[in-house]
């Protein structure tokens, strides 16, 4: 299960109606999935950090470069192999109501991907999946599953989001801040649930955040973009220990003490 970057590159634009051109993402090279990892991707506004996710998952065409899985380009995957690699690399995105189809009710949006992807032989089945997904994420499965997208708030969307992805048990989840909306203990919660999905589960993250001090929790290790070029990345500690360039000296600066209150639980790993 290897998903790679070679090299790829995004410029938007150049042509008469689609703007000036635009690089947004420098040609780079990344594997995830080979051995169970978190990478934390940071950077400020516009630096290329969705345009990188948005390769990764296969929905936008790299420039220049390829994107592969298992070596052969995503893009030009037979069916069967591109149905495997959709199962397998699964998206938490940075905006939850974006993602949602909103005349299906919660219970669908989870029992159906179940029931696709060969989870549950049938509906019966997929519920008790969908619940257990649901608590995972501290949301209430009483309350949640006959609700519209619309009638949650965008914390819950976000959580829907991420219970989602973690049902599907994905080789490879690709998370654009998935937890920007929700509050500062149950980000906890979630960070900590994705932690042990790696730990036990295998699963490689792709963490995308404006949040240094949340990527020194769980990241293994850390990539710092800027204007859509990698200006650092290296393991978590010597990143944040010694950062190398001066943008994430300030990034280091800025990080809040530690906040004793939340307990990480993950206290063996550092
Ligand atoms: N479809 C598009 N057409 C033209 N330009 C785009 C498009 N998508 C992104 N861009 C530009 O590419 C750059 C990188 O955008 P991207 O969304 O990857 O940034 P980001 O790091 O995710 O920012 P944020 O933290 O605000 O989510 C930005 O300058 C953005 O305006
Ligand atoms: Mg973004």
């Amino acid at each position: 299960m290897l998903l790679e970057l070679k090299s790829a590159g995004v410029t938007f634009g150049g042509t008469l109606f689609a703007g000036p051109r635009k690089r947004a993402l420098a040609p780079l090279s990344l594997s995830v999935g080979g051995v169970p990892h978190i990478l934390a991707v940071v950077g400020e506004s516009g630096s290329g950090k969705t345009t990188l996710t948005r390769l990764l998952l296969g929905l936008l065409r790299p420039s220049t470069g390829a994107v592969t899985w298992n070596g052969d380009d995503v893009w030009r995957l037979p069916k069967p192999k591109f149905a495997e690699y959709r199962r397998a690399v699964q998206a938490v995105f940075q905006d939850p109501f974006g993602a949602y189809n909103p005349v299906y009710r919660v219970d669908r949006m989870l029992i159906l991907p179940a029931l696709r992807f060969g989870l549950a032989g049938s509906e019966e089945a997929a519920r008790p999946l969908a619940e257990a997904a649901l608590a995972a994420v501290g949301l209430r499965p009483a309350e949640t599953l006959g609700r519209f997208p619309h009638q949650l708030s965008g914390g819950q969307r976000q959580r829907l989001m991420v219970a989602r992805a973690m049902m599907l048990k994905p080789s490879v989840l690709i998370a654009d801040e998935p937890v920007s909306m929700v509050d500062a203990s149950l980000r906890a919660t979630i960070l900590e649930t994705l932690y042990r999905l790696r730990q036990d589960g295998g699963m490689s993250l792709v963490y995308v955040t404006h949040d240094l001090a949340t990527a020194y929790q769980i990241a293994d290790s850390i990539m710092v973009m800027r204007n859509g070029e990698v200006v650092e990345q290296g393991e978590t500690v010597s990143v944040i220990r010694t950062p190398a360039h001066s943008y994430t000296r300030d990034l280091v600066a800025a990080l809040p003490p530690p906040d004793p209150t939340i307990d990480w639980g993950l206290e063996s790993t550092t």
